[in-house]
């Protein structure tokens, strides 16, 4: 039935905007009153089960809703009753916004996402365990992909209590609901690639030559420990890195450069961080298809935005807005060409499009919807000396994410 229902909204949008310049307004609006009402007719004649193949053979033709696209709406019913509450244990508490009193809390997810072309639903938790019985589930990323690990486990925790704590092949925190056997786990990993610390130890080293006397050695090549045997045990994997790689203030380019090696040696001359992202990104991205079974699903989130206003985090930035930002202050914020404060978000995105383009991961589109979204974080409330305007609030907007995330995975499920 849902994909009946797309199917008239996708049909209904695409001749309204085909009309667009058409002088009317009303015959436009008449026009698809009219197509949806003999689409309606049409599938109705559809209805008995044995003709249902006919339906998918048409569904199949058409492009899949690009759920990216749309807007939000303020629509104070639709978290009610709410997927979960402050008391969820797993809740940071410098994500825990109504515990702690941010003004908006409440109001941070009477917002719902409205693609233009289908709806993106409010994910069923029951049904949810029921279909991926005896199934892992793994997050590998940095702690903006917690804070969407957090958001699933609070919502399944409230409708199934029995959970076992623990800690898969690496991970910094797991769960299985044991009911229904569906594990759930964290990979903690920055930059995905292990990297630690660099010491000048060799006088005839290549980066002693250069100069370089300390710093940090990325290994392109080769996984951080946390989460390289999470291919072989989960089977779907959702992974994110971004963060870090726009970190100057761990990773300065002049006292504590990235260093790059590869095959255990550096590479000469040495590469900036973007170019380093690229080969960290190939490099890990066939790691996971060579390890993992075969079926598993993949799927590389995108990046999550910051909203820092009037400065960046260090430099007093903040973020007091009260409601999602519009579409005019979304490309202020955002667009390359104004190179402001938060301009890594799209920067990032880029570097994910370019390597993921030639592989098997699903991309998880969550940034531009989440651009709008400079009311989410928890700004002054998240305790820190520093706004946080990174994270998000929970219960929030990874909750969101979170329905994205399992609406594709049906998609991926009903095609294989
Ligand atoms: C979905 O829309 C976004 C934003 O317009 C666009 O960047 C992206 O390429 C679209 N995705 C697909 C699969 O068409
Ligand atoms: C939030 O408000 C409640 C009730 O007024 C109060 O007890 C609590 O201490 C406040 N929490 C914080 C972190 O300010
Ligand atoms: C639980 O699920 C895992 C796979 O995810 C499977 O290996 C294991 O046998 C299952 N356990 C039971 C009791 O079914
Ligand atoms: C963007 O701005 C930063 C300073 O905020 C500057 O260092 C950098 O060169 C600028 N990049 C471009 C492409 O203009």
């Amino acid at each position: 039935m849902a994909g009946v229902r797309d199917h008239h909204t996708k049909r209904t949008y695409s001749l309204s905007t085909g009309a667009t310049h058409s002088s009317s307004r009303t015959s436009i609006l008449l026009l698809s009153l009219l197509c949806t009402a003999s689409l309606y007719l049409a599938f109705s004649l559809f209805k008995s089960p044995s003709l249902s193949p006919t339906f998918h053979s048409l569904s199949d033709n058409r492009t899949p809703c690009n759920y990216s696209e749309g807007k939000w709406i303020y629509d104070p019913t639709v978290r009610s009753p709410p997927r979960y509450d402050s008391t969820c244990k797993e809740i940071f508490k410098g994500w825990n916004c109504i515990a702690s009193n941010k003004s908006n809390a409440f109001e941070i997810i009477k917002w719902r996402w409205k693609p233009n072309e289908c709806d993106l639903p409010q994910f069923d938790p029951v049904a949810f365990l029921r279909l991926y019985r005896n199934t892992n589930i793994g997050f590998v990323g940095d702690s903006l992909n917690r804070n969407m690990f957090v958001s699933l486990f609070c919502t399944l925790k409230r409708v199934s209590g029995e959970v076992r704590k623990w800690r898969p092949v690496g991970a910094d925190r797991g769960f299985t609901f044991l009911q229904y056997n569906l594990t759930i786990a964290y990979h903690r990993t920055n930059l995905l690639a292990r990297y630690g610390s660099w010491l000048a130890s060799d006088s005839n080293g290549k980066l002693e030559s250069l100069g370089y006397k300390e710093g940090y050695r990325v290994d392109v090549d080769v996984p951080d420990g946390t989460w390289a045997e999470a291919p072989t045990f989960h089977d779907i994997l959702i992974l994110n890195t971004g963060h870090w790689w726009w970190a100057p203030s761990k990773f300065d380019p002049v006292k504590s450069p990235m260093l790059f090696f590869e095959k255990g040696l550096p590479l000469v001359p040495p590469v900036s961080p973007d170019v380093g992202l690229d080969m960290v990104l190939r490099h890990m991205t066939s790691f996971v298809e060579r390890k993992s079974r075969p079926g598993t699903v993949l799927f590389f989130r995108t990046q999550s935005p910051r909203h820092f206003e009037g400065g960046d985090w260090d430099q007093g930035g903040s973020c007091q807005r009260l409601q999602p930002l519009m579409p005019q202050q979304v490309e202020e914020l955002f667009a390359l060409k104004n190179n402001a404060t938060n301009v890594e978000t799209r920067l990032v995105n880029q570097h994910l499009y370019k390597a993921l383009k030639s592989s098997t991961f699903h991309v998880l589109d969550i940034t531009h919807m989440s651009e709008y979204r400079a009311d989410a974080h928890p700004s002054t409330s998240g305790g820190k000396k520093h706004d946080d305007c990174m994270h998000w609030c929970l219960p929030g907007l990874t909750d969101v994410w979170n329905d994205l995330f399992i609406a594709q995975l049906k998609r991926v499920k009903v095609k294989s």
